[in-house]
């Protein structure tokens, strides 16, 4: 809000005639703020980091100048960056380039041109064909193909049906969905409307988490603004089809991302997902007939009805067609929103678009799929990005989750991280689910703590099989999988902790210590006087010293140490 003020007092202050837009965000979070300035040409420079104080040079030089700031410039529009030009944009296409909040600019970009075109010219089934065409599967994480259950939905009898579009992105790290919603809310409007017409639905609802209130507010106006322009509501494009949708605010639970919690808690029940079949596509909300699809998933059907879905299906693999969407983040050099068509690989996404790793670190994880995900090492990271071969390492493509770690990670450590978080998410059903991820995680916390038991490895491998096999729904059927994959291609990482009870990543904090090298110290006295607990002492100028025994291991020392001398040993 402070550069988009400073610009307007800048432009006032020369009394320049400009026109300002907000935009949603363009993935590029590493340049945060952004600021696209569009020359009379077309042609569009985009500033990164901008501050108020950037505002000033960048008027000074380009605006009245016509001269373009150069080190303030991450791409222009004829000459992308990395991070960009990487990138295929489908789902993404109006995210960063139009006003979320005004439908006239979704419409200039041939928004509702798909809707118009299949009410009016198509036949329901022509759409579900088009989909069909286009192999687009689920892209919330199971990567069911979405014609098959709009099928089964327009198939089953009755003459209520309904449209749900799952917004409650739970994972830690992710988020796509919310982009979208923030960025482009009509293109999962127009998909929601588009799906309606295809199965026979009248009613469509957004179950979309309430910690996300940018895009509450963003999706209420674009609703109201669609009521208005008549894209949404009766007699739709005077076809006959009528379509509206309305909002639920979820409280935020992990579970309730699998279709029949969410369902269970739109119904106003606990949100605890039931055994399928029956399908919701055959008894869902309220036992009618109901699709049930993820953000991403209905802003690409647009673009597929106008587009074709031949044309969606050109982009990516045999198997997995077009794009995905991933929230890069974790310790790569540029995170964000990246859209790239399925097959290309893990190594190119993080090292080329991602641009590496950071401080030129060592690569060594990637852990994809969100908490209940899995962790692929170094040698795997030439497999492409899609559905199958994802699988096929035991993590999962969930719904688009990309974390990536680097050699100060330790492993046993992440999968404890991330077992805790589904067993505090798990909504206690199924026994498997509830009792097994805590027998897991004590005996993970147990490892890290330097109390590792022989044998524990193999139990945990046992309890993870039954808990997959043994839970009801995807969360404990998935929970176990950082735990299975860091065993899998980390297994060493785990015998040492047990065996030698050492961290070699230098993380777990009951099996580390740390030390100041005294040929190093200049006695600066700076970590001494940061050390929460006092522990240690030394004159001026002379070597310093730990006393282990008072010593909590918290890395404060570490931390203040100046770069200088580099005294502090972790061991
Ligand atoms: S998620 Fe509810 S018990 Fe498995």
């Amino acid at each position: 809000m402070k550069v988009w003020e400073a610009v307007k007092a800048e432009a006032e202050r020369r009394s320049l005639e400009i026109e300002m837009q907000q935009t949603g965000c363009v993935g590029m979070c590493h340049h945060e703020p952004l600021l696209d300035l569009i020359d009379d040409g077309g042609e569009v420079y985009t500033y990164g980091h901008v501050t108020p104080g950037r505002v000033k040079r960048i008027f000074d030089d380009h605006v009245t100048g016509g001269q373009p700031v150069a080190e303030y410039l991450v791409g222009t529009s004829s000459q992308p960056n990395d991070f960009l030009s990487g990138q295929v944009r489908i789902a993404l296409r109006n995210c960063g380039v139009i006003d979320p909040e005004e439908i006239r600019d979704y419409c200039a970009r041939g928004g509702y041109a798909a809707l118009r075109q299949a009410v009016t010219a198509m036949r329901p089934e022509e759409v579900i064909s088009e989909v069909k065409a286009s192999g687009l599967r689920g892209r919330g994480g199971a990567g069911f193909p979405s014609w098959v259950k709009w099928q089964a939905a327009r198939q089953a009898e009755g003459d209520v049906k309904y449209i749900i579009c799952n917004a409650d992105e739970g994972d830690p790290g992710a988020f796509m969905d919310r982009s979208i919603l923030e960025g482009d809310p009509h293109s999962v409007l127009e998909g929601m409307a588009l799906a309606g017409y295809a199965v026979g639905a009248g009613e469509g609802v957004i179950y979309v988490r309430a910690e996300y209130p940018l895009a509450v507010r963003r999706l209420e106006v674009a609703i109201k603004q669609a009521r208005k322009e008549g894209v949404l509501g009766q007699n739709i494009f005077g076809s006959g089809f009528s379509f509206d949708i309305r909002i639920k605010h979820g409280a935020g639970a992990f579970v309730c991302g699998e279709e029949t919690a969410l369902i269970a808690s739109l119904e106003g029940e606990r949100g605890m997902p039931r055994l399928k079949p029956p399908y919701p596509a055959e008894q869902g909300y309220w036992g009618k007939p109901t699709v049930i699809n993820n953000v991403e998933t209905y802003a690409n059907v647009p673009w597929i009805i106008s587009q074709g879905g031949k044309a969606f299906a050109a982009v990516g693999t045999d198997k997995s067609k077009g794009t995905k969407v991933f929230a890069l983040a974790g310790k790569v050099k540029r995170g964000g929103l990246v859209e790239i068509p399925m097959g290309v690989s893990l190594r190119k996404v993080i090292f080329e678009i991602g641009g590496g790793i950071k401080s030129d670190r060592k690569f060594k994880a990637v852990q994809l799929g969100g908490p209940s995900g899995g962790c692929i090492s170094e040698q795997l990271l030439d497999t492409p990005v899609d559905y199958e071969s994802i699988v096929a390492t035991g993590a999962i493509m969930g719904s688009g989750g990309m974390v990536v770690m680097d050699d100060t990670t330790c492993m046993v450590d992440i999968a404890r991280f991330f077992l805790d978080f589904t067993r505090k998410e798990s909504c206690g059903k199924c026994v498997q689910c509830r009792i097994g991820t805590k027998r897991m995680l004590e005996i993970l916390e147990r490892i890290v703590n330097g109390e590792g038991r022989e044998g524990d490895i193999e139990l945990l491998e046992e309890i993870a099989n039954q808990v997959k096999q043994g839970s009801l729904c995807g969360l404990g059927q998935s929970a176990p999988n950082p735990v299975l994959t860091t065993i899998r291609y980390f297994r060493e990482e785990y015998e040492v902790h047990i065996r030698d009870h050492r961290c070699p990543a230098r993380q777990c904090r009951a099996l580390i210590s740390y030390r100041i090298d005294p040929e190093r110290c200049g006695g600066c006295g700076s970590c001494a006087s940061k050390c929460p607990v006092g522990c240690i002492s030394g004159k001026k100028k002379e070597p310093h010293v730990i006393d282990q025994s008072q010593c909590i291991k918290c890395g404060t020392c570490l931390e203040t140490c100046p770069s200088r001398y580099k005294a502090i040993i972790v061991e």
